[in-house]
């Protein structure tokens, strides 16, 4: 790899300015791990960034697989790099992430995008700065096809998006095949990093000044499985939350199947670590879970709301959940607000079903239309809409936590963050403060936030 890094820098440097990279990514946050990655090695090729495709020298858009639409956005925008390729000859086009593990799509471009260059898949990363050479010295197309991932991108500098926040892969893959899920397929089996490696990454950011530690897997509860058994996720936690420094960890996605007592007292423990889960439920009901394959019915699940809320009453969670999935009843899918009425999230991220072509739920006939699904959904966000209205009351008067993020919604003057809690907190304040932990007194709550005032 380092060879050909060297090879297209050496070409770059006889370009009169620096040539330009744009980065586009699409879906979860290990995707944009993966696209800051991509930037680290364009960067040693010797790459500058822009965030207009139009003047870029080389395009790469970093898909996600998980639904329909973000491929359709994917599409439509390869569409415009056409008209930017007619102008700028040179232009050299790639497609890497979990769309390009599915072969209909490496079809697809094949066939209808021409223009598109390098199309590589989730785990060709070290093949990269290879591919660039090729197509630099006059290659014409190169489509990987080596197959989901097997090994670990290590070593790979990060050029990070946030000088403040920072994503830690902890594990990549995931064996649990949800039968509606397209990951398993495109990003292959689970492969944990070394805890060592991990622990020494998060050092080294916390000595840079990072103040968030994003630890990030599909299923980060079944982090150690694949290492022989001497360590899972709970310890790990507890490893990083030893590490000296003022910042806070946050971690997603735990897959309920696999969470316990052990990662609830993990987190109570921890300081550095908000007393807040992101618990995906997808289903209240559990005929429809057994038909996901997700392995845990709703009592089992609320068993570890209750067990956290035992301990602590506050104990905030967030979740994931699935609308319509093939042939969801509506007394199930009753049971799907019922069990958001017993949890009173905080938050949820709901998501219409979308049939992935290769999962098992693809294959089901579905009797339910597009509407309903649509018409649940919307009584779903009501819900929710009002279960949080009514819980972040419970916050005024209090005063919490909050890593001051971005300036607000009010302009200049205004800024917002997120609370341990992730609850967002906006408030008055200097843009200064950006990038530090703020104390902040709540004074009331408002769609989806709460508002609060500086503690000075
Ligand atoms: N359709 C819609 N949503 C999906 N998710 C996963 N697969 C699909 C699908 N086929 C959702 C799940 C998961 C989140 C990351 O994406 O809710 O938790
Ligand atoms: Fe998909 Fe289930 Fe794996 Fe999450 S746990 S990535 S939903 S298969």
């Amino acid at each position: 790899m380092n060879s050909y890094i060297e090879k297209v820098k050496a070409m770059n440097k006889n370009c009169e300015a620096p040539p330009l990279a744009h980065v586009h990514n699409y879906g979860c946050q290990l995707n944009v791990t993966d696209g800051e990655k991509l930037k680290g090695l364009l960067l040693r090729m010797g790459y500058g960034f822009t965030e207009i495709p139009e003047e870029a020298d080389i395009v790469i858009f970093n898909t996600c697989a998980v639904r329909e639409n973000a491929e359709e956005r994917v599409f439509g925008n390869l569409g415009f790099l056409k008209q930017y390729k007619e102008k700028n000859k040179e232009m050299i086009i790639c497609v890497s992430g979990c769309m390009t593990e599915q072969s209909s799509v490496v079809e697809k471009i094949k066939a209808s995008y021409k223009y598109v260059d390098i199309v590589f898949g989730t785990n060709a990363f070290e093949k990269f700065p290879q591919f660039v050479y090729e197509i630099k010295n006059g290659r014409k197309h190169l489509y990987d096809n080596s197959g989901p991932g097997s090994t670990i991108p290590e070593g790979i500098d990060q050029v990070r998006s946030s000088s403040f926040k920072a994503s830690v892969p902890i594990m990549y893959g995931c064996n649990n095949f949800c039968t509606y899920c397209i990951v398993p397929y495109v990003r292959g089996r689970e492969r944990s990093r070394a805890p060592e490696d991990v622990v020494a990454e998060v050092k080294e950011l916390v000595s840079q000044g990072y103040k968030e530690i994003m630890l990030l897997g599909q299923n980060v509860n079944s982090y150690g499985n694949d290492l022989d058994g001497s360590i899972d996720f709970p310890e790990l936690l507890r490893m990083i939350n030893a590490v000296d420094g003022e910042f806070i960890i946050r971690f997603m996605s735990s897959h309920p199947k696999d969470a316990g007592k052990k990662l609830i007292d993990a987190i109570i423990d921890c300081e550095k670590v908000g007393n807040f889960l992101h618990l995906p439920v997808q289903s209240g009901n559990d005929a429809v879970l057994e038909r996901m394959n997700r392995r845990y019915t709703s009592e089992q699940y609320l068993g570890i709301i209750n067990y956290a809320r035992s301990k602590d009453k506050d104990f905030t969670f967030s979740s994931d959940i699935l609308i319509g999935f093939p042939n969801e009843t509506e007394e199930e899918f009753a049971d799907t607000l019922r069990i958001v009425e017993k949890v009173r999230y905080s938050n949820i991220y709901s998501f219409i079903y979308s049939k992935r072509e290769g999962t098992r739920a693809a294959r089901i006939e579905d009797a339910v239309s597009y509407e309903e699904k649509q018409k649940r959904m919307q009584r779903l966000l009501e819900l929710q809409r009002n279960i949080t209205t009514e819980d972040y009351k419970k916050y005024t008067g209090r005063t919490l936590t909050v890593l001051a993020e971005a300036v607000g919604k009010g302009g200049e003057g205004t800024l917002t963050g997120k609370s341990s809690e992730f609850i967002i907190v906006n408030f008055a304040g200097d843009s200064s403060l950006i990038g530090q932990f703020v104390k902040v007194k709540i004074t009331g709550a408002r769609n989806w936030a709460v508002d609060g005032e500086l503690v000075r």
